[in-house]
């Protein structure tokens, strides 16, 4: 359930037509409606009210600071994977017991701004990295909480390129490793092994595959809490799937929630989730310009101004979003399609073969559940600045982001000194 809908003939993001942000802010731009955000974390957060839990956002599907900061308020902790996810974790004032730090190469001044901050966990993917962690810990003072993050192998029925949690990633430690190294977690001095951890994949779709590795998981738990390992978390990771339009019609929170609470009935520990695509995917569209419609031999194209470095996901798994024109009409012809973009590249698409409203060049469209993995994953390729990013909350609007100018997409460079 989101905010973007039609009023009349006209899209509009909550109370605000998107043709008006357009107009201000220029194309291409992404948008981002608040309460979208705020309603997915809250279902969230109540599918797990009933145990002690902590939901913490992936920052990695969208790290805007406006996101954040409107998470964070409303509670979120995070689930970071970097120095720089850290420092924006910390500048929208997120408290250190809320962040879990994730990830297979947490390098040396990674882990000790991540200490210095005082977080509540590390998911440690290694014994190398529990050895760094611990080595890190000593050379400051303290002990460093950390739980391990272990590879159920699971298939999640996922893209290939998204599905973590087999025994070919190189995510996390084997299931079969894993007691020999919480045993070493133990004997080291300066870690301690509070938690566990499993994240699967992302983009999944039904329940099934989270529940074969939440039991894999309750066996291993099990075994480690009666060996003494004084486990207090229990982190599931993320990887709930949304709708794209397609047919998909993922679990809700809620279902999701039940499904993993009855895997683990009567075990006393703090339930840790790290969500990102489901809490922001469908609360933000790319809007972006038709430049030209070219009649090709064999197809027709729509070429956009918003290209695969706006939006790399529809290049980079062949994913597909649904297309919406900003200005309905109902008496519109159809036609099949190909939506691209201006990049020099054959996978710069946004759409390929798909029957949509014709577009005449000079419109506005809309490319939805653009909120994960968009904004987050651009890049300057081809030399184009990136898009702003506006948030809408009600009736207004703010550019939480604005437009990367030319001197900024060069800041710092320069050509070879002379002498
Ligand atoms: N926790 C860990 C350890 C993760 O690696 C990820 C995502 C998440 C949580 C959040 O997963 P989510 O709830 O968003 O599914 N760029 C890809 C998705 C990559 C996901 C990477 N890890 C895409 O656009 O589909």
């Amino acid at each position: 359930m989101d905010y973007f809908h039609y009023v009349g003939d006209r899209l509009y993001c909550e109370e605000v037509p998107l043709d008006d942000l357009a107009q201000t802010v220029g194309t291409p731009f992404y948008c981002y409606s608040e309460r979208t955000l705020l309603r997915h974390l809250k279902a969230f957060q109540q599918a797990f009210a009933g145990v002690p839990s902590l939901i913490c956002y992936s920052v990695k599907a969208n790290s805007t600071l406006a996101v954040l900061d409107s998470l964070v308020r409303q509670g979120a902790g995070l689930d970071i994977v970097s120095g720089g996810e850290l420092a924006r974790g910390r500048r929208v004032g997120c408290p250190a017991e809320r962040i879990v730090f994730s990830g297979v190469g947490k390098s040396e001044a990674e882990i000790r701004a991540a200490l210095e901050y005082g977080i509540l966990m590390f998911n440690v993917e290694s014994p190398s990295e529990l050895r760094r962690i611990d080595r890190i810990a000593g050379q400051m003072g303290i002990k460093a909480p950390v739980a391990l993050r272990i590879n159920p192998d699971v298939d999640p029925q996922t893209h290939p390129y998204i599905s973590t949690g087999m025994s070919r990633n190189k995510f996390g430690i084997p299931h079969r490793q894993a007691m020999a190294i919480y045993r070493e977690a133990m004997r080291l001095p300066h870690v301690s092994p509070i938690g566990l951890d499993c994240h699967i994949g992302s983009q999944l779709t039904t329940v099934e595959p989270f529940v074969e590795a939440v039991r894999r998981v309750r066996l291993l738990v099990d075994e480690l809490r009666a060996a003494g390992v004084p486990l207090r978390y229990l982190d599931l990771g993320g990887g709930l799937g949304i709708p794209y339009g397609r047919g998909e019609s993922p679990p809700l929170p809620d279902l999701y929630a039940q499904a993993m609470l009855k895997e683990l009935e009567g075990l006393p520990l703090i339930l840790i989730l790290e969500p990102g695509r489901v809490i922001v995917g469908n609360a933000g569209v790319l809007v972006a310009r038709v430049e030209y419609v070219k009649e090709g031999d064999e197809k027709r194209f729509v070429i956009t101004d918003a290209g695969m470095n706006d939006l790399m996901r529809p290049a980079l798994y062949d994913a597909y979003h649904s297309i919406l024109p900003l200005e309905r009409q109902f008496d519109r012809e159809e036609r099949t399609v190909d939506v691209v973009g201006p990049i020099c590249e054959t996978t710069d698409f946004f759409a390929r073969d798909r029957l949509l409203p014709e577009f005449r060049e000079g419109e506005l469209l809309a490319v939805r559940s653009a909120g994960a993995y968009g904004f987050s994953m651009s890049s300057n390729y081809n030399s184009r600045p990136r898009p702003p990013e506006v948030m809408v909350r009600g009736d207004r609007f703010a550019v939480v982001r604005p437009r990367e100018s030319l001197d900024q997409l060069m800041a710092g460079e320069s050509a070879f000194p002379e002498g």
